[in-house]
């Protein structure tokens, strides 16, 4: 990085990853693509930044719930390959079958609590890893050459974007390698992937550094898109991309939910980043447009769980729909205690002289919309906020954590929650989420089945 720089040459280097069965039997071969991203800022005084070679190689036509060794690099430099690893694949796509551990977090950040959620997360030996965006918080290091943290102090306001330290994607996916290198992992922006640049460009590192299943889930985006674990169908979804009725991605949705057989995955799980119940103060409904545009969409499909970040803190709900208790409504999880690189979020919007001015809750990076009214019934009718803990706020703690869910058949699934001040292994959230198809289903007009 510097105030001039010349990316690298992508051909330069092979993609190539031979994997197979065992490690002294990497018989199979795999190439790829490989590709540099840039950083620039059309201004003086902030550092620009080229990638190094970024290689993407899919692995193809791998059978379900199997361990493949692998490595990865350009044969033809020899010290250029990787170690062996190894990974194991997802269960077969049916009712019966259910990836293990399924490690949740968000705003993982990279700090000393981040740290300590990671070696929590991997205790519990997790089969697959969703993170829910705010992944390296690069925006929040100072571009000077020092890579300081910035969360306190004040980044100039004699330009239009703000700086990054893009250094601390390198460093965070070092970090993370010991993980990523042997579990599946799937993630989805927050808002510090943003990242804005030159020519308005944006989400230039996350969209170069990680692959996602955009075109086989027909999203062709790498914002949203789709996937199946065992009987889990996953969707995640964009909260800093048009998610308006009219938009791509909501049409998107629609047909994705409706392509979902629940005989064949019961279950539907759906993740972003910007929670729509969390009770803390901090980005208090600040994501209430993407709910009214969306909410009813997912709750016509009876998704059935549903994980966010973004708040700095842990906060399970009860099964809502509209900001009221119903059966038949998804459990919302709110997990953004990862570690971050901000403040941890300790106030609640319903204590005395906390809740916010509505006006000051739209954030102008999804969509810059208004929608944030007072409630018109309930026990916080006339209000913008409750005046103690909403009813459909389960339980809420200011403590950096992660999650585990554990899906036990087609109606049960195990949720913990492990703070990380606890040893390995304790719980401090704990319950069964179950489905209960026979109370939510109907046969719609179009000989489907659907949940109401
Ligand atoms: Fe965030």
């Amino acid at each position: 990085m510097g105030a001039a720089v010349e990316p690298l040459d992508p051909t330069a280097v092979a993609s190539v990853v031979r994997y197979g069965l065992a490690a002294d039997s990497l018989v199979r071969r795999a190439t790829g693509d490989a590709l540099v991203y840039s950083q620039l800022y059309p201004f003086d005084g902030l550092l620009n930044y080229t990638s190094a070679i970024i290689h993407h190689v899919r692995l193809q036509g791998l059978e379900p719930g199997t361990e493949y060794f692998y490595q990865c690099g350009d044969p033809a430099i020899p010290a250029a390959m990787s170690d062996i690893h190894a990974f194991r694949t997802m269960p077969a796509v049916g009712p019966r079958s259910y990836p293990g551990k399924i490690a949740i977090v968000g705003d993982l950040g990279l700090t000393y609590n981040t740290t300590s959620t990671v070696e929590h997360m991997v205790s519990n030996q997790p089969d697959l890893v969703l993170l829910l965006g705010d992944v390296s918080y690069a925006n929040l290091y100072l571009t000077n050459g020092t890579g300081t943290d910035c969360y306190s102090c004040s980044f100039a306001n004699s330009t239009p974007i703000h700086e990054t330290y893009q250094p601390r994607w390198d460093y965070w996916g070092r970090y993370m390698e010991p993980v990523t290198s042997r579990i599946p992992m799937m993630v989805v922006e927050g808002n510090h992937e943003i990242e804005e640049q030159i020519d308005n460009k944006t989400f230039a590192s996350y969209s170069s550094r990680f692959s996602f299943p955009s075109t086989e889930s027909g999203s062709f985006s790498p914002f949203y898109y789709s996937f199946d674990a065992g009987g889990i169908h996953f969707i995640m979804l964009a909260a800093y991309a048009d998610y308006s009725k009219s938009g791509k991605q909501y049409k998107w949705l629609e047909k994705d939910l409706a392509k979902v057989d629940r005989s064949v995955t019961p279950w539907v799980i759906a993740g972003w980043h910007a929670p729509w119940y969390s009770t803390f103060k901090a980005h208090y409904r600040e994501a209430e447009c993407m709910r009214v545009a969306m909410e009813e969409l997912l709750y016509s499909y009876a998704v059935d769980v549903v994980f966010t970040g973004h708040v700095h803190a842990y906060e399970r709900s009860n099964r809502v729909f509209n900001y009221t208790l119903d059966p038949c409504g998804p459990v919302h999880i709110s997990v953004g205690d990862g570690g971050n690189r901000e403040k941890m979020a300790t106030s609640y919007a319903d204590e005395p002289g906390r809740c916010p001015d509505p006006l000051s809750t739209p954030d102008p990076f999804m969509g810059g919309g208004f929608c944030g009214f007072n409630f018109t019934s309930g026990p916080a009718a006339g209000s913008f906020c409750w005046d103690r803990q909403p009813d459909y706020s389960a339980y809420r703690e200011s403590s950096f954590g992660h999650g585990i869910l554990e899906v036990k058949n087609e109606t049960h699934a195990l949720w913990r929650w492990h703070r990380n001040q606890d040893l390995y292994g304790s719980v401090g959230d704990e319950i069964y989420i179950v489905r209960e198809p026979d109370k939510c289903l109907i046969k719609s007009s179009r000989n489907r089945i659907a949940y109401y």
